[in-house]
């Protein structure tokens, strides 16, 4: 029996943050999250989850993510080994192996916790420690060897000698013991240290003094084993796992353009030729399909987009973008529009809980809200459907192949029947039928000489006079070319 243990009970402190440090986001996930999903892929099962700062918001977020997961209070954070000794007492079943890990390693590799249990059953050790090389151990717990390269001890950095400070393999905090084994040392740990608390490494040193046999198992990239623990080591982190995740699209086939500037969600998907341009920031359940264009400058949160589209610098949410659509520059896709195949949403324009057929364009500068639009439709630059009263909101809908003005207000609820035209700088205010062309403007009336009469002296008067100078030149020059000719005759 494999079971897991997530220590996420402390504070966080330096994040200085009014949220626990194990909620903090990254990527598509939080922290804690991370480590449930490489835990859950590993080794699977319900983990236990120990929760104390922020413990309501951990268990909401628990709830969430991942439901099976049984969170455990510890009201006091009174160490590592408290908090594990705690988890063990609400499941005085458990048997086998036990992984403990912090909620706070969101690098940590489903393969190399896989690699670490797989150690140490093989061995049959009453321990295993994951260890890692890194540059600067300042403040982690040291691993110390013997001449022959075997586990002898971990030393916290505060009761290190010198040497042993200068030593690079620390312990990651992550472990799998003997779940017996691990019983038995906990009930034994003393607090008798200069944090007065129940140090879970004790156990190791428990478990050497018995006879017992510690592995340590070194992980393959140190990165995986790094903790935040203020905001500026959690960006550090971020750009970490940002290179990762991009190195891995890049290898299955994506084309990311500028890898430092791409933020991709580990929820996200993307198929292979697809081109990701500079700027971009891909999140939640995001899926790009093959060959389609996004960025610069674009964020899409929880978007589908179809194989072979174009989504330039744009904002798009809970959206979906059929195949070989075009979308943008300057486009705002709010919750709820979904785009058929080969449509078009053009510069300055949003839409929401709208829906356009197969084809249809929203070229230029228009709001698009609450809306059906059939297929090969085009609506008219400096559209607006208006939704909203002031009180309720309400859909309109327009018919396929219709051909709306430019400047139209659709007052809704509105039908704009097939094949339908309107007329530009028209307030559709009633239904248009299939065929007919909808007008409702005032008719345009000229003031002749308004200008030289009512704004005298101006830039405008004159200009005025100028060209009215010149057509009645023109007028005269054509009667003379006009008697010409026949003059020759
Ligand atoms: C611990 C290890 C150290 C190792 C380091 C790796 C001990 C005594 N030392 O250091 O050798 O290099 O991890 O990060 O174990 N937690 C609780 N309840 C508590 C105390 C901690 O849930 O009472 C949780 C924290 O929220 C965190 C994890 O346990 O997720 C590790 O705690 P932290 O205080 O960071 O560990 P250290 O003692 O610094
Ligand atoms: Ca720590």
């Amino acid at each position: 029996m494999r079971n897991v243990i997530i220590l996420a009970a402390g504070e966080g402190k330096r994040m200085k943050s009014a949220l626990p440090k194990v909620l903090h986001p990254l990527l598509g996930r939080t922290l804690v999250g991370h480590v449930l999903a490489a835990a859950e892929e590993a080794i699977g099962g319900a983990a236990t989850v120990v929760v104390g700062h922020g413990g309501e918001l951990v268990r909401a977020h628990l709830e969430q993510v991942a439901p099976a997961a049984v969170p455990v209070t510890q009201i006091e954070q009174r160490g590592t080994g408290h908090a594990v000794r705690i988890a063990l007492d609400e499941t005085p079943e458990l048997t086998g192996t036990v992984v403990v890990l912090g909620g706070d390693t969101p690098l940590l590799r489903a393969e190399t916790l896989s690699a670490l249990v797989h150690t140490h059953e093989s061995t049959k050790a009453a321990a295993t420690v994951l260890t890692a090389e890194v540059d600067d151990p300042t403040g982690l717990g040291r691993i110390v060897r013997n001449r022959g390269g075997e586990f002898v001890a971990i030393v916290e950095e505060r009761d290190a000698t010198p040497a042993q400070r200068g030593i690079r393999e620390i312990n990651s905090g992550v472990y799998a013991f003997d779940a017996e084994r691990l019983r038995e040392m906990l009930g034994k740990l003393s607090t008798d240290n200069d944090q007065g608390e129940e140090y879970l490494t004790d156990v190791i040193g428990l478990l050497v003094e018995a006879g017992a046999a510690i592995v340590a198992h070194r992980a393959p990239d140190a990165t995986e084993t790094l903790g935040a623990n203020d905001r500026a080591q959690l960006a550090g982190l971020r750009a970490l796992l940002r290179d990762r995740i991009n190195d891995e699209w890049m290898r299955d086939g994506v084309a990311i353009i500028d890898p430092s500037t791409t933020w991709i969600d580990v929820t996200v998907t993307l198929a292979r030729d697809a081109v990701i341009e500079p700027n971009t920031h891909l999140r939640g359940a995001t899926r790009i399909g093959e060959g389609a264009v996004v960025g610069p400058d674009t964020s899409l949160v929880d978007v589908v987009v179809g194989d072979g589209a174009t989504v330039v610098r744009t904002h798009a949410l809970s959206s979906e973008i059929g195949p070989q659509a075009s979308v943008g520059p300057f486009a705002y896709l709010r919750p709820g529009t979904r785009l058929g195949r080969k449509s078009k949403i053009g510069t300055f324009v949003e839409t929401k809980a709208a829906t356009v057929g197969d084809g249809a364009k929203v070229p230029h500068l228009s709001y698009v809200g609450d809306a059906e639009i059939g297929e090969g439709t085009n609506i008219g630059a400096a559209s607006v459907f208006v939704n909203y009263d002031g009180v309720q909101k309400r859909r309109s809908v327009i018919g396929a192949h219709a051909r709306t003005g430019a400047d139209n207000m659709f007052v809704a609820p509105v039908h704009i029947g097939d094949g339908a035209y309107t007329a530009a700088g028209s307030v559709i205010t009633k239904d248009v039928p299939p065929g007919a062309l909808g007008v409702s403007r005032a008719q345009q009336r000229n003031i002749e000489g308004w200008v030289e009469r009512k704004r005298p002296g101006t830039a405008a008067a004159q200009a005025a006079r100028d060209a009215l100078a010149r057509e009645q030149n023109h007028v005269t020059q054509a009667q003379v070319a006009d008697v010409g000719p026949r003059d020759e005759q």
